[in-house]
């Protein structure tokens, strides 16, 4: 029989020698492990991008080819920022990955304008404003875009609608692009992980009893019997951005230990 995971891996070896990559929010999380696997995987240089110095400087010292650059991707100073440090390496860019949000609690009742404003500008108009930046410097043909979206998008959980509705406008966002730039030669294609071991609920502001909660509920009801761990996102978010998926563009690869299936 053909062990297919073995063959991805020989496929996957270095698939991304001398291209350039951009990770936001590649200082921690989903995003910290995708850079890295970029980065293992042969990239020329992965710039990460995130408001805080000190973890993206942690994963830069982890690989040369990573780049750390503070910005602010909800804001147009930190979008040129992101675009200023690509341009400073040649200006040449074969893949874009939005990986960088924000999550938390908005209850009706309970609303605050601030938080729902905050989370739309970072979900969803951080990745807009930031393709359409980089698009000019995106590889014609050949270049990806991979956005991390949520199987959030698909649920109904009181409290985070306001969540929930930014994912389903990114994943709006991936199906568009994708008819968009298909012209162009690039491909444009999502992940949507389920509950993922980050710090993302931490610092939306849930207690940790509450995430303890939350992951063995999750845990209890996945057909898989736990929660997701990064390795488990991450070779979806570069295998879609690898030539042997060239095939593939408006597709939204949900990884989420079967959760939607229940
Ligand atoms: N973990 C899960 O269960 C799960 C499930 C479904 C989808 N996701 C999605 O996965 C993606 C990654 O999240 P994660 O779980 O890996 O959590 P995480 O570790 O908290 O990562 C989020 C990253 O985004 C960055 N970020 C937040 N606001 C930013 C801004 N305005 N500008 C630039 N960077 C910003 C953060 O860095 P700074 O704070 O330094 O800016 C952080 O590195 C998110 O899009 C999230 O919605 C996560």
């Amino acid at each position: 029989m053909v062990d297919l995971r073995q063959r991805g891996t020989a496929l996957s070896d270095k698939a991304f020698a001398e291209q350039h990559v951009v990770v936001t929010g590649g200082g921690t999380g989903i995003g910290r492990a995708a850079a890295l696997a970029f980065a293992e995987q042969g990239a020329a240089s992965v710039t990460i991008t995130g408001r805080r110095s000190e973890p993206l400087d942690e994963v830069a010292a982890l690989h040369p080819a990573v780049i750390p650059v503070v910005a602010d991707v909800a804001s147009e100073a930190g979008v040129d920022a992101i675009a200023a440090a690509v341009q400073a390496r040649g200006g040449k860019l074969d893949v874009l990955v939005h990986n960088a949000g924000v999550f938390g609690l908005t209850p009706l009742d309970e609303l605050d304008p601030a938080d729902v404003r905050h989370q739309f500008e970072v979900n969803v108009f951080g990745p807009i404003l930031l393709t359409a930046k980089l698009l000019p410097l995106l590889r014609s043909p050949g270049g990806n875009i991979v956005v991390v979206s949520s199987i959030s998008a698909r649920l109904t959980t009181p409290a985070q609608s306001v969540y929930a509705a930014s994912k389903a406008a990114v994943d709006s966002l991936i199906r568009s692009w994708a008819v968009e730039l298909g012209p162009k030669g690039i491909r444009v294609n999502g992940v949507a992980p389920g509950n993922v071991r980050t710090p993302i609920l931490t610092s939306g502001g849930i207690s940790d009893q509450d995430v303890a909660a939350w992951r063995s509920g999750y845990a209890g009801k996945a057909p898989t019997g736990r929660i997701g761990e990064v390795a488990d996102v991450t070779p979806w978010i570069t295998r879609l951005a690898e030539p042997t998926s060239s095939w593939i563009s408006g597709e939204i690869i949900v990884v989420d230990g079967g959760m939607l299936a229940t």
